[in-house]
């Protein structure tokens, strides 16, 4: 699915789409250059899971956790300033996946570690405002997920 933005409100509501639709162990990869809008989709699919805390970019710590109010967890990890695969094999993925979904920026420099089964979506910079998002599915609960968002972003297909 490739999908055109307009605004970064259009590309909130695209990620509210998505975050409505999550469960717990989905794994969402953004990529893309500095600004081209991931964390301004994280802020949509916050929304849409129902997240209670504000979005922001993970800077220091690497993963940021934001509930929903009651016992479900979201994570955003930002990859960006791991420097070394050793400093990334530290990070518990099996752990935040039996609590929920996961978000990963930059996932492209820890590539030998995202499981192979998740949702890529990459983020191309057209214009001052335009975006371009392309949408891939490994693994056959993203392909029903990104049925979902395409119903749910197009009417029926
Ligand atoms: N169509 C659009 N979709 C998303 N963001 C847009 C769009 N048009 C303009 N913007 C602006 O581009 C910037 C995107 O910043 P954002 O932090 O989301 O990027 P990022 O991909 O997370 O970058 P980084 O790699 O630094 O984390 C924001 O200032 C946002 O307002
Ligand atoms: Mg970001």
């Amino acid at each position: 699915m490739d999908f055109f933005s307009r605004s970064p409100e259009h590309t909130r509501r695209l990620g509210e789409r998505l975050g409505s639709a999550l469960q717990t162990g989905d794994i969402i990869c953004l990529q893309g250059d500095l600004g081209a809008g991931k964390t301004t989709f994280v802020q949509g699919v916050a929304t849409g899971w129902g997240s209670v805390d504000p979005v922001s970019s993970p800077t220091f710590i690497i993963v940021n956790m934001y509930r929903d109010g009651g016992e479900r967890r979201l994570f955003h990890m930002d990859a960006y300033r791991l420097d070394s695969t050793p400093e990334a094999e530290e990070l518990d993925f099996d752990a935040m996946l039996a609590q929920g979904p996961l978000i990963i920026e930059w996932p492209d420099r820890i590539d030998g570690l995202v499981p192979a089964e998740h949702l890529w979506v990459t983020f191309e910079h057209m214009d001052a405002e335009e975006r371009e998002m392309k949408f891939r599915s490994h693994g056959m609960r993203y392909d029903h997920l990104l049925a979902v968002v395409r119903r749910a972003a197009f009417g029926a297909d």
